[in-house]
């Protein structure tokens, strides 16, 4: 989700306008997903990276998440959305993990449409963190490093259990991956839209979907 800032700065308005923004979009996609045939959402909302920028704009996106949980997870939960996170998300604020546990405990057992809020996420620092799972595991005895595979490897990510995206989109004209889910992106068809994030709408979800479904798709064979 990208552009945020450029959609603000277009109408003169501060960042933090850009972000609420940038939340109203992530309403209808969340939304439109299900009828677009959409079973995994996740939603890059915060890098591990972004910690990089000023004190009030991390503690705005912040208190918009804080919000977005709060005043959503009753209609998600309605709606049988079923809601996890991926990154180094409970190295968050303690009040803030608890809201974030406590949504998915609740929405655990739905089955409509899975959404993942990757938070504190890096790809690299995810491939760390199990790097270091599987590094303890051998030290204890409980692995014999020979026999790690690539399944070995993708159990200990924050994606275990989840089926690698399909589609990775991404909004505002950039064309980079910015650490995002490196590991499992490796056959992703990508697509970039020119659409800035709080412009985007279940008509630009529509039609990232049907360029994905242009796509001839091989995974490295013929
Ligand atoms: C999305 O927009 C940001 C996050 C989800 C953290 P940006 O804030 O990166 O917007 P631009 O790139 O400045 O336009
Ligand atoms: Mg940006």
């Amino acid at each position: 989700m990208d552009g945020n800032g450029r959609w603000a700065k277009a109408r003169r308005l501060p960042r933090v306008a850009g972000h609420r923004a940038g939340v109203e979009a992530v309403r209808r996609v969340v939304e439109a997903a299900p009828d677009l045939g959409i079973e995994v959402l996740t939603l890059y909302a915060f890098s591990s990276e972004n910690w990089k920028r000023p004190a009030d704009e991390v503690s705005d996106l912040m208190g918009l998440l804080n919000h977005y949980i709060r005043s959503e997870v009753k209609d998600l939960h309605k709606n049988g959305v079923r809601l996890d996170f991926i990154g180094d998300w409970k190295a968050l604020k303690p009040d803030l993990v608890k809201l974030l546990e406590d949504a998915r405990t609740l929405t655990a057992g739905n089955e409509k449409l899975v959404l993942i809020m990757a938070l504190n996420y890096g790809g690299q620092d995810e491939m760390v963190r199990a790097a270091r799972a599987l590094a303890a595991e051998a030290v204890a005895g409980t692995l014999d490093p020979a026999a790690i595979t690539i399944d070995t490897l993708a159990d200990r990510l924050d994606t275990a259990g989840l089926p690698p995206p399909d589609l990775v989109l991404r909004t505002s004209g950039e064309m980079r991956l910015s650490n995002f889910l490196l590991w499992q992106s490796a056959y992703a068809e990508f697509v970039a839209t020119d659409t800035l994030w709080p412009d985007f709408d279940r008509a630009a979800l529509a039609g990232a979907v049907a360029e994905f479904a242009t796509r001839e798709r091989r995974f490295g064979g013929r």
